[in-house]
């Protein structure tokens, strides 16, 4: 009579349990986890990660829905570098100021907008044409814009850039200066964080194709674009500049940091 224990791996009947019980268990994570979120018919899920992240329940990064499977590897289909929108790119004020007519409703009769709406005066075109053309090609989602930038051709875009570059962003009267001083985040960012100084990027100053000016646009729209970049709702930074840059923030760092901007 063997003394043999049951629960030992030199018992053969229990080692070949288990084996079978740890089998069964990595199947079904296969299938619940990578194999059916796959067989799903959502084409936004890239890699394994993704898959796994889904079926966990976690949110996957937004990808506009109606996007060609090609370009949702992209955040852009806009080629960015330093000369792209050198003297304007090519667009013309003139013509910009005419198109521009559709868009005072909400942007404001000469791009700084009273309401939420961001501010475009200012804004360097390279910043403005990269978003219209991201609007049109539904990497950056919206309900509102896409419909209105559908019908916009290339050189439209360059026109309406060209102009709202060269128009002033004129102060917002009751918006009271800025009384606090400038957040750490904005002049050093935070290296432990990897987070870098929002300043080096968006200074009007840095000259960086692109990146938008941030002074005075609307606290609440800047509020809600850190967060949807910080949910992956808005994905259509290069590299990920952005996404990187807020996703160790805080809800209080990113509320500081939208006041900060907003009272500029
Ligand atoms: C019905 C209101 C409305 C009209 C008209 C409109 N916009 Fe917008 N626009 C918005 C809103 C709202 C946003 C913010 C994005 C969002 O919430 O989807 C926006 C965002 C933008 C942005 C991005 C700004 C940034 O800082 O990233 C650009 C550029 C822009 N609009 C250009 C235009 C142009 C050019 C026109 C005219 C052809 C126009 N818009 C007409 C409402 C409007
Ligand atoms: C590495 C450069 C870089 C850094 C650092 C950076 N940004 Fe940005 N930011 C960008 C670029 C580029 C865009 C435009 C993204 C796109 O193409 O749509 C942008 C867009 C934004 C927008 C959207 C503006 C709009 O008009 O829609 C906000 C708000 C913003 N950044 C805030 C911040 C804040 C706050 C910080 C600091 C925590 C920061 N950024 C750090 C490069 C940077």
């Amino acid at each position: 009579m063997s003394t043999e224990k049951t629960f030992s791996f030199r018992n053969r009947w229990f080692t070949v349990s288990v084996g079978v019980l740890a089998g069964i268990a990595l199947l079904a994570a296969l299938v619940g986890f990578v194999w059916l979120p796959k067989a799903h018919a959502r084409a936004t899920m890239a890699s394994l990660w993704e898959a796994i992240c889904s079926a966990a329940g976690a949110p996957a990064p937004f990808q506009g829905a109606g996007l060609p499977a090609e370009q949702q590897r992209f955040p852009t289909s806009v080629i960015v570098n330093a000369g792209m929108m050198d003297l304007n790119g090519g667009g013309s004020v003139g013509k910009g100021a005419t198109l521009a007519m559709a868009c005072t409703m909400c942007h404001g009769a000469r791009g700084t907008s009273p309401a939420g709406t961001p501010h475009l005066a200012g804004q360097p075109a390279s910043s403005t044409y990269k978003q219209l053309r991201d609007f049109a090609s539904g990497h950056r989602p919206s309900a509102i814009m896409r419909p209105l930038v559908m019908e916009l051709s290339d050189q439209d875009m360059r026109d309406l850039a060209a102009y709202y570059a060269s128009l002033e962003r004129e102060r917002i009267a009751d918006i009271a200066p800025s009384a606090h001083e400038t957040p750490r985040l904005v002049r050093n960012g935070d290296p432990m964080r990897s987070i870098g100084a929002c300043s080096s990027c968006h200074s009007p100053h840095a000259l960086r194709p692109a990146t938008p000016v941030l002074e005075g646009i609307s606290e609440t729209y800047l509020r809600d674009q850190l967060h949807a970049f910080r949910d992956g709702r808005r994905a259509n930074d290069i590299n990920r500049q952005m996404r990187n840059a807020v996703r160790n923030l805080s809800d209080a760092e990113i509320a500081a940091l939208a006041k900060y901007y907003a009272a500029r």
